[in-house]
Order: C-alpha cells, then sequence, then structure tokens
C-alpha cells in the first residue's frame, strides 16, 4: 500500500473521486487505477476484510 492510509478521516472529500467518499470507496479507486483491478462491492466479505486489515 504505497500511500500512508488515514482511515479514521472517512469519509471525507477525495479529489480522485470528486466528492465525499467512504473508505470503501478510496480502497476502490485503488483497486481500479493503480492496481487495474476489479472492484469489490462495499459489502463483500473481501471489502470488510482488507478495511480491517486499512483500520488495523
Ligand atoms: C489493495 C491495495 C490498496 C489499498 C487497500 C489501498 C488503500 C488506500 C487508502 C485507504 C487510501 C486513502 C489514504 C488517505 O486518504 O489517507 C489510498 C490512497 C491512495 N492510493 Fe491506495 N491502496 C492500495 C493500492 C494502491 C496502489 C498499488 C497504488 C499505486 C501504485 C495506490 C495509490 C494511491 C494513491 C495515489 C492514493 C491517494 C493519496 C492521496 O490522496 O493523497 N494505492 N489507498
Amino acid at each position: 500500500m504505497p500511500p500512508i492510509t488515514h482511515p479514521e478521516t472517512y469519509p471525507k472529500f477525495q479529489k480522485q473521486l470528486g466528492k465525499v467518499a467512504v473508505l470503501a470507496e478510496m480502497i476502490n479507486w485503488c483497486i481500479r487505477n493503480p492496481l487495474q483491478g476489479q472492484p469489490l462491492a462495499l459489502d463483500d466479505p473481501k471489502m470488510t476484510a482488507i478495511q480491517s486489515y486499512v483500520v488495523w
């Protein structure tokens, strides 16, 4: 995870998304753009897991 993550600052305005975003939306931005992958559904257990990891 190249950037230093700040999960406690969400929801906040993210210029990449052009709106106030929750943490999961920023994670999906990273999956879609730098990682060129398929975004996860917000209720996918893998999304819950990666959010737990980021918060930890
Ligand atoms: C599954 C892997 C990844 C996760 C979980 C992840 C997670 C995050 C999170 C939580 C943020 C928000 C940070 C904040 O607002 O403080 C973020 C921002 C960002 N990530 Fe990722 N990221 C991943 C992979 C990547 C990769 C591979 C790249 C680039 C090679 C990348 C580039 C960025 C950039 C450029 C930002 C924006 C930083 C900013 O707004 O200042 N991410 N990422």
